[in-house]
């Protein structure tokens, strides 16, 4: 089946009360991963590229390579989406490229570190809204920011200075129409998100709860929503590595999340310490080693391996042939007769 649309396997999702993985790639082999643990698992897949990810592949290898992955795997409701859009034209070339699916965050300025202002956001999102619906395209929104790098602040630092305000989140969907909303509730990019095992005063689950109390229809995102599991870290370690004591977000809080309205969690840094891993264990077992499919097979197992794990903790797992893709033609024409949020 063709590249299918975020909106409808959200609306799925939500039907269903689960939630689902998107992962981020930046090469072939993240790619066979997800689709392999998709798969196996039975599971609608959603594959997303940052700015940095469509740079280093030079936007179009991605994207035949996302094409090799509808034919390789047309059993597998596929979605391929942008994240962190950090402007109107960011998104417009995405969706110009093939994307299914955007993300405007305009909850930062277009250098992507600067908190923006409630009037820019809306702007911004809404604009993109309005071209990527008449394509039939899914967006997501962004209120309030993230912790550590997305806001400037450095790494790892105060993921609760821009907290989501709900109130202001009913006005934002409500202003710009988008599919799914991604909210800040005390998360960070990247592996040092909490010092310790995160409680109730880091991850402000009570938070999310209120928005969705607030927004009962919305598909809410939870970003940055790695957990850095000891486990992955502790191979790092073990072959040579230096990454130092880190605590991730519990999956037991994700799927607190998910029966309270997520039904997009994004996970990147789990599958790059599971595919570092793997490659400073050959490197370190096998240092005579200098075939790249050496390490670059056990890598791509490594994070097929997170990625199935993750599709069953999130519910996922047995849905992918629950439903006939929608054309995103269909979609258009859905927008058109005003389907909303
Ligand atoms: O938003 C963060 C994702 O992990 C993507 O990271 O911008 O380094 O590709 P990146
Ligand atoms: P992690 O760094 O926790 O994997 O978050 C990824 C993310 O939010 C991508 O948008
Ligand atoms: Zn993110």
């Amino acid at each position: 089946m063709p590249l299918v649309s975020m909106r409808q396997l959200l609306d799925e999702a939500a039907k269903g009360a689960y939630g689902v993985g998107a992962f981020n790639v930046n090469n072939m082999e993240q790619i066979q991963a997800i689709m392999e643990a998709a798969r196996e698992t039975k599971s609608p897949a959603i594959v997303q590229a940052s700015r940095g990810a469509r740079s280093y592949s030079q936007d179009r290898f991605l994207y035949h390579l996302m094409l090799a992955a509808t034919e390789l795997y047309p059993e597998i409701p596929t979605v391929l989406h942008l994240d962190h859009g950090n402007s109107v034209e960011t998104c417009k070339s995405a969706i110009a490229m093939g994307f299914t699916s955007v993300m405007m965050d305009g909850s930062l300025m277009p250098d992507g570190k600067t908190p923006s202002t409630f009037e820019y956001n809306v702007k911004a999102t809404r604009e993109v809204v309005e071209t990527a619906h008449s394509k039939g395209i899914t967006v997501e929104g962004e209120i309030g920011c993230l912790g550590g790098i997305e806001d400037g602040h450095g790494a790892g630092l105060d993921g609760l200075s821009h907290l989501t305000d709900p109130e202001q989140a009913v006005e934002f969907v409500r202003e710009t129409g988008v599919d799914a909303l991604a909210i800040a509730i005390g998360t960070s990019h990247g592996a040092y998100k909490f010092t310790s095992k995160p409680t109730g005063e880091t991850l402000k689950m009570d938070r999310l709860l209120e928005i969705h109390r607030r927004l009962p229809n919305t598909h809410l995102v939870m970003h940055g929503s790695s957990s850095v599991p000891k486990d992955l870290q502790d191979i790092i370690n073990q072959y040579g590595g230096k990454l130092k004591p880190t605590w991730g977000v519990p999956i037991e809080e994700i799927q607190l999340g998910i029966k309270n309205g997520v039904r997009k969690i994004n996970v990147d840094t789990d599958n790059r310490l599971a595919i570092t891993g793997a490659i400073r264990k050959v490197f370190w077992e096998k240092p005579e080693e200098f075939d790249p499919r050496s390490y670059l097979k056990p890598a791509r197992d490594a994070m097929k391996k997170v990625v199935a794990q993750r599709m069953t903790q999130f519910g996922q797992a047995g849905h992918a042939g629950d439903y006939a893709p929608i054309s995103l033609e269909a979609m258009a024409k859905r927008y058109q007769q005003h389907l909303t949020a």
